[in-house]
């Protein structure tokens, strides 16, 4: 090759890398000049009783309402006649809507994008069903978790169609690739070429944030596997390839230039972690008093009184004392990782780390020994903090001594943000300074033995906001008082309007309709109750996936049958529109139409509904494509033997590493000669399995 091609070659690769960034760009911004803090702090805290919104927050909220969504109600609602009103008596005063994905893994994503082309009047089949349209009328929208992988996706792709979101468009989107299986994407074998090369990409990301300063964890790795799923820069052609940066450098704090948030085309977005307290012992729980975070494209904090502050999501990484850095020429930026933050929101690893029985639970074999042979490479490379959380450095130290529970914390512990058992990312939405009148819950919890939802989360957050934040937020409406309640009324198997009669007004609380995932309507066998930890999906079940979720949204239910109900569009138009009347004087009534309506959706205390008017449901989940499943699990088929081999190997090398990770919180010096020993018995247990001498694990890269 003459030097000019050879040239011509260097630039175009690195006229790839310039265009789609490194792997690297993982690793935060350490050093850059704080901005001035006399004008400019990085650290908003308020009184619980007087808390405020950020400004730009406000300011979005207000356009979108001024501008965009006026017309979004007219082209739902029209003039309002078909439900018995004139929807031009409303404008003005129409209710701010916000609506609330819950986690569950890819079982939560699927469903819950299911239910967004349902209530997206892009989507022909809502539109005529009469739910399209809902969507472009909220101001607010929430995710947690599994859902949070919907929602951050939605942004850093800059809002497409969900069809094309989630199964690609064969032009600029891949989808979400869910066929290559999460942790071993290039089939059972960890050591074949392309799960190496896999690894080594995720693993040079997070030892690049380790290098420049941050202590790592379990949730770094994961965080960078899910962005090669959830943010656009990876495709079929590039995924085992360091062409492309998977996402690394893509920052949350960056929706903000999408083009549909500054057109205001969007609800404003808000992802939902929890925190273990620094003197938590146990484990797996988390308890209600724990401070819930959320993490806006504009800041992170928290509105529970207890902290009550917020860090502007920027300077996210950088540690605070009173809040100021400790150096003003230190401050941290790019640590707000789009794929960081959805890590986060699903960081499950503290309530998983089987301590009894030395295992990862959940996850398959397949996938807990992905995780376990990439931890034990991170391990091995750099250092970490707890292993088990998302650590994120403290921009609220010193605050609120007293009342904040980590006032004396350096670090942050996050985790997942269903882990208190609040699944479904209501929180954010009752902030009394968001003033919302309408939220839509989405709930994919696997309360039951079919794992589908019984009203855990709701009455989790009916509990948490009565008994813990009065001061700062709205209360949730009345609900069934137990699981056992929702399940003998069927507010779990079908949509649910709580709230529709408050006794004041302003309302006491918002009006809430909850979509619970439940068996189709239709008496289909379901197969949207999947396992939380299934982490690769045919295309063909995700299909299948969305259009059920689809179906059940812009269904309803018309009682003693399996049919779907003509009204229901109607009667959601109606719960969304309802809390408007209450802010006319006097309050006008009901329309005859809607009064219909609430008498079928409504949970009234007083004369509940049962579940006998749900006949002929299927609840056990029925795999529509055992086939594909056995291709998804090993698509590197030619390796299977290989892995059979290793099988014992790596069950033996993952209570090893499991050992090890909990021996080190204990004594974190002695870790090189601990890994050490390790990696001998694994290269005793590669000589005495039959497996040929190349593929003895090679713990170091
Ligand atoms: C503050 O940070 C700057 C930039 O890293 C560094 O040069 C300086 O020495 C630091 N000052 C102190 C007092 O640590
Ligand atoms: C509430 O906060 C606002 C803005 O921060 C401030 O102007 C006002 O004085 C506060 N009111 C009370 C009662 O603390
Ligand atoms: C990914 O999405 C962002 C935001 O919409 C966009 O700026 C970027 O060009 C996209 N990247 C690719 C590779 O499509
Ligand atoms: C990407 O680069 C890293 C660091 O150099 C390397 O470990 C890894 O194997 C590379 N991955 C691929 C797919 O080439
Ligand atoms: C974060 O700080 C920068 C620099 O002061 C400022 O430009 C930006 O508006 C701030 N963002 C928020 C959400 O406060
Ligand atoms: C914060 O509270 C703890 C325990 O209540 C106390 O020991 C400590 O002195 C307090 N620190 C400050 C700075 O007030
Ligand atoms: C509407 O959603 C359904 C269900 O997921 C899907 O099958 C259909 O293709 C969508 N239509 C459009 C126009 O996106």
């Amino acid at each position: 090759m003459s030097r000019f091609a050879a040239l011509l070659v260097l630039l175009h690769v690195s006229g790839l890398a310039a265009g789609q960034g490194r792997i690297t760009d993982y690793a935060p911004l350490m050093n850059v000049p704080c901005p001035d803090l006399s004008t400019a702090p990085l650290m908003r805290s308020f009184v619980p009783q007087n808390q405020t919104i950020h400004p730009q927050e406000a300011e979005y909220v207000k356009t979108r309402e001024s501008t965009i969504i006026p017309a979004a109600w007219e082209s739902w609602l029209r003039d309002g006649s078909d439900i018995g009103y004139n929807l031009a008596d409303f404008k003005g005063n129409y209710p701010r809507t916000g609506i609330a994905f819950s986690g569950g893994g890819y079982r939560a994503s699927q469903y819950g994008a299911g239910v967004l082309s349902a209530l997206d009047a892009r989507n022909d089949s809502a539109k005529a069903a009469g739910t399209g349209g809902l969507l472009q009328t909220a101001s607010y929208m929430t995710g947690l978790s599994g859902g949070s992988w919907l929602v951050v996706s939605l942004f850093m792709n800059d809002w497409p169609a969900i069809q094309d979101l989630v199964l690609g468009n064969n032009k600029d989107l891949s989808g979400w690739l869910l066929e290559f299986p999460l942790w071993t994407p290039g089939g059972i074998n960890l050591l074949g070429a392309e799960n190496q090369a896999f690894f080594g990409s995720v693993l040079s990301s997070v030892i690049a944030k380790a290098n420049a300063g941050i202590d790592t964890s379990l949730t770094d790795p994961w965080a960078r596997v899910i962005s090669y799923h959830f943010l656009n820069q990876t495709t079929r052609e590039n995924f085992f390839t360091n062409e492309s940066s998977h996402g690394a450098g893509q920052l949350w704090s960056q929706a903000r230039h999408t083009s549909s948030y500054q057109k205001h085309n969007v609800p404003f977005p808000i992802i939902v972690a929890n925190s273990r307290p620094s003197d938590w012992d146990d484990p797996g729980q988390i308890p209600l008093t724990a401070p819930v975070y959320e993490i806006s494209p504009l800041e992170f904090g928290s509105f529970d009184p207890s902290l009550s502050a917020m860090m502007n999501l920027t300077y996210a990484g950088t540690k605070l004392t009173d809040g100021f850095p400790e150096n003003g020429s230190a401050c941290v930026s790019r640590f707000d990782q789009a794929g960081f933050v959805m890590g986060t929101s699903a960081s499950l690893f503290n309530a998983i780390i089987d301590r009894g029985n030395m295992a990862i639970d959940g996850f398959s074999a397949q996938d807990a020994t992905g995780i376990s042979y990439m931890l034990g490479r991170q391990l091995d490379a750099v250092r970490t903090r707890a292993d088990d959380v998302a650590n994120w450095p403290s921009p609220f130290t010193g605050l609120k001594n007293g009342t904040f529970i980590d006032s004396q914390s350096k670090w942050l512990e996050l985790v997942d943000g269903g882990m208190n058992k609040e699944n479904v990312p209501f929180g954010p939405l009752l902030v009394k300074s968001r003033q919302l009148d309408f939220i839509v819950g989405v709930d994919t919890d696997d309360d039951d033995d079919n794992r589908f939802p019984l009203g855990t989360s709701p009455l989790t957050t009916f509990k948490r906001v009565s008994e813990l934040l009065r001061s700062t937020h709205q209360q949730f409406p009345p609900i069934p008082t137990s699981r056992e309640a929702f399940f003998a009324t069927g507010v779990n198997r079908r949509p649910t309007f709580f709230g529709c009669e408050p006794t004041q007004n302003p309302p006491e609380y918002p009006l809430v309709a909850y979509l619970p995932n439940s068996p189709p309507l239709n008496g289909d066998d379901p197969v949207t109750n999947t396992d939380a930890f299934k982490l690769a999906y045919t295309r063909k079940h995700t299909q299948l996936f969305l259009d059920q979720a689809h179906a059940n949204t812009i269904g309803g239910f018309l009682p003693n049958t399996n049919s779907p109900d003509p009204n229901w569009g109607k009667c959601l138009q109606c719960a969304a529109i309802d809390r408007a009347r209450y802010k006319r004087t006097p309050v006008p009534p009901r329309s005859a139409v809607c009064s219909t309506c609430f008498k079928q959706y409504c949970f009234d205390s007083q004369n509940p509904p049962s579940q006998d008017v749900l006949p002929h449901r299927k609840f056990k989940f029925v795999d529509p494509d055992p086939q594909g499943i056995f291709r998804v699990a090993s698509t590197v088929s030619r390796n299977r033997g290989a892995f059979i081999g290793a099988g014992v190997g790596f069950v033996g090398f993952l209570g090893a590493l499991i050992a090890f990770l909990l021996w080190r919180r204990r004594s974190k010096e002695a870790k090189y000669k601990k890994l050490k020993e390790m990696r001998s018995e694994e290269q005793m247990w590669g000589t005495s399995h039959d497996r040929g001498a190349s593929d003895t694990l090679p713990l170091r890269p």
